[in-house]
């Protein structure tokens, strides 16, 4: 494969993602030598810009993360000659085939003729069930459901790709993976920062279509999926459409939703969301929002799964937490007071930053007495491994590149991740609810503690 052709087009080019995303996961696999040999990268966006332009834009994000090996700047300077660009509208046909063009006369000193196209499109897929199905009636007017790979980049990162093999390859975890042990599951985004210019596009979509209908909702089925007949793609994405359509209808009164406001601290002064330029005064977009979510199958049956997601909080990560039963009949149950739930086991995922699983286990503090105390087993990946975790746009372009669609969304899991959101969606827009307020930098509406407390919940916090 590595002596192959490929061309890849950056549409979108002069974009956050591109700069921030795209252009350094490709120069990443250059770099690994993970790219095949003859390739060539189109910007493609509608601003002006020479090639010259391209490559100066694009080498301003580029950087040697890979333990800074001495060579970098001149494999940096290898990849940028790869790298053009085309200008043109994203509604032209007449522009389109004008790079067509450009790209035939490159491929033709290589062709065998039987080669492929694929695309990769990244959310936002549509905004509710109906959008949602336009595009994907476009998208195959043009092209089978095998050559569309759906991009969620939260299936790109490590830990997420490992839920998998912590699950189905330690005899220790799956069969606990139930009701009968496990007693909820908890599902935190957190982020330190606002929408910071970034609201033209957020207002539009809001923190339940920008995160929990994706990425925590791709972890839950994940999770939650029964085992797979194989690791092939169509038997993992079987599986997680099962679960997905096997979730209770989520009801209003089972999400909280807020929106940061103004907030100073140590001398300085935090913005409101409305305070964005890109945001009309009087949105209601939440910029956090909490739900609990069930999944109506045998094992899952009454086992809340809480979602929380949030910008402007004070703190950024992502988090997985499984909170165990308590133990029946436990013999040092008066070691703990009253308060059983601090002594139960704990399985957290953190899945960034610092990536690391830790197990919450009972542990006799040593010493003469009889005390207890909730202790870490802790895999901590910085200190188990030496190697570099590559980052989630990396592993999926590379996938894309060799035709691999584990980690990509299937049309019928888009259907029915929005089959669940947007009737709540819907309601939440209608009845024009009013965000809950929270200051930036805080730990988010006390909502999410109230509905976390009707099922017997408790929010574990960011480890
Ligand atoms: C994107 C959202 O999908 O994920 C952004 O649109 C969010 O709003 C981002 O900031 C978070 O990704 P990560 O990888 O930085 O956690």
């Amino acid at each position: 494969e590595n002596e192959s052709t490929v061309s890849i087009t950056v549409v979108g080019a002069s974009g956050d993602l591109a700069k921030k995303k795209i252009f350094p996961a490709l120069f990443a696999l250059y770099y690994e030598d993970c790219l095949p040999k003859h390739f060539t990268i189109y910007g493609y966006a509608r601003s002006k810009m020479t090639d010259a332009e391209l490559r100066n834009m694009v080498s301003k994000t580029l950087t040697c993360r890979i333990d800074k090996r001495e060579n970098c700047s001149e494999k940096m300077d290898q990849f940028l000659k790869r790298c053009f660009y085309h200008s043109g509208q994203y509604d032209s046909e007449e522009n389109f085939s004008q790079l067509d063009k450009k790209l035939k006369k490159q491929e033709l000193s290589a062709s065998s003729g039987n080669g492929w196209t694929r695309v990769i499109v990244e959310k936002p897929f549509g905004r509710d069930s109906e959008s949602s199905a336009v595009l994907t009636k476009a998208l195959k007017q043009y092209l089978a459901e095998d050559q569309i790979f759906r991009i969620d980049h939260y299936l790109g990162k490590e830990l997420v790709e490992n839920l998998s093999v912590l699950r189905f390859a330690n005899l220790i975890f799956e069969p606990l993976w139930s009701r009968r042990y496990i007693r909820n599951v908890q599902l935190i985004f957190s982020e330190d920062f606002g929408t910071e210019g970034r609201g033209g596009y957020f207002d539009n979509y809001g923190i339940i279509r920008d995160i929990m209908q994706n990425h925590l909702l791709q972890i839950l089925a994940l999770f939650a999926m029964e085992t797979p007949v194989s690791l092939d793609a169509e038997d993992i994405r079987n599986e997680k459409v099962k679960v997905l359509r096997s979730m209770r209808p989520l009801r209003l009164e089972d999400v909280v939703v807020g929106q940061y406001k103004s907030h100073s601290r140590g001398g300085v002064t935090y913005p409101s969301y409305t305070d964005d330029k890109t945001v009309p005064k009087d949105s209601l977009t939440p910029t956090f929002a909490a739900a609990a979510l069930f999944i109506d199958n045998a094992r899952w049956d009454g086992v809340p799964f809480l979602m929380k997601a949030g910008k402007a909080l004070h703190n950024r990560g992502a988090e997985i937490r499984v909170q165990f039963r308590h133990v029946p009949g436990n013999l040092y149950n008066r070691n703990f007071g009253t308060d059983l739930d601090r002594a139960t086991n704990e399985l957290v995922i953190r899945v960034q930053p610092d990536e690391a699983i830790f197990l919450k286990i009972n542990n006799k503090v040593p010493g003469l007495g009889m005390r207890l105390d909730l202790s870490n087993l802790n895999l901590h990946y910085a200190a188990r491994y030496s190697k570099e975790i590559p980052d989630a746009y990396e592993r999926l372009l590379l996938d894309a590149i060799e035709g691999e669609r584990r980690l990509f969304i299937r049309s019928d899991e888009l259907d029915a991740a929005w089959a669940l959101f947007t009737p709540v969606l819907a309601e939440l827009e209608e009845k024009k609810i009013i965000p809950e307020s929270y200051p930036y930098g805080s730990r988010g509406p006390v909502g999410a503690h109230y509905l976390a407390a009707r099922y017997n919940v408790r929010w574990g916090d960011l480890d």
